[in-house]
């Protein structure tokens, strides 16, 4: 069964995704060269309750951090840790906020320093799928339509869609129906209703489609070791048009004074 939700609810999932935007810009501000990615984390947790909020991945299925950070090869759900961010990396900052009863999952990559023009692509076409699958997300289409629109969208550029893992419904639980797979085919899959909210997630990697899990039983990493990129953000499916309840301008707005 997929849950509607009312035009009150929505409000609070869209506070939920907004606070989210701010934490990964308030992350993004502390992304260079040197810094750990378990500094990130308490940046991050700091960010959240300060704001009345509780982190949501936290002790989720037994998660230990508040942030997942996956960097280059690593797909998603990196534990934060003593790793040292260096330039030229490329890093996958997931969150997640409980607060109101309802709750916030949004991602962004960001580059740390100059990165390699190939790789800069892959995060730039990656985010432009996530914006054409949103672009679906209309009532009357079905869930495969959004896969679809992913899936051409990468494979146009000679990426591959990572399979085993997916976007998904939320509301008051983080993952909840449909899954919202980064592939499919047009007209297949469940019919979108006005009042879903769901999370797009595509993870698009440079090389094989393949990805293996790490010792640590979390991080899921590209098997060939070549760089992956993730983008997320939750949406409100609407009759017309889609209602995108996460912004990236905030994130976007930091790089663009750092870069100067
Ligand atoms: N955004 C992630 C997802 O949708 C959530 C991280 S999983 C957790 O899969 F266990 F870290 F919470
Ligand atoms: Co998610």
């Amino acid at each position: 069964m997929i849950e509607l939700r009312t035009e009150e609810e929505i409000e609070i999932l869209r506070e939920n995704n907004l606070l989210v935007s701010r934490t990964l810009a308030e992350v993004g501000k502390h992304i260079k060269p040197g810094v750990k990615t378990k500094e990130l984390d308490r940046i991050a947790e700091d960010y959240i309750r300060s704001h009345g909020a509780v982190p949501a991945f936290l002790g989720y299925e037994g998660y230990p951090a508040t942030l997942c950070v996956s960097v280059n090869e690593q797909v998603v759900h990196g534990i934060p840790g003593d790793y040292e961010l260096k330039e030229g990396d490329i890093v996958s900052v997931d969150c997640g906020t409980f607060m109101k009863g309802f709750c916030g999952d949004s991602a962004y990559t960001f580059g740390v320093g100059e990165v390699a023009e190939e790789v800069s692509r892959l995060m730039a076409v990656t985010k432009e799928a996530l914006f054409k699958g949103a672009e679906q997300a209309i009532a009357g289409n079905r869930v495969g339509d959004i896969g679809y629109a992913v899936q051409t969208h990468a494979e146009k550029h000679g990426y591959s869609v990572v399979r085993e893992l997916v976007g998904h419904g939320i509301g008051r639980k983080m993952h909840m129906s449909p899954e919202v797979p980064n592939y499919g085919a047009r007209g297949r899959g469940p019919l979108l209703k006005k009042g879903m909210v769901i999370c797009i997630e595509p993870m698009i990697n440079m090389g094989t489609r393949h990805v293996v899990w790490g010792r640590d039983g979390w991080t899921v990493s590209a098997r060939d070791g070549k760089p992956s990129a993730h983008y997320e953000f939750a949406v409100a499916v609407g009759a017309g048009k889609p209602d995108i309840l996460t912004t990236f301008d905030y994130i976007e707005a930091e790089l663009n004074q750092t870069s100067n």
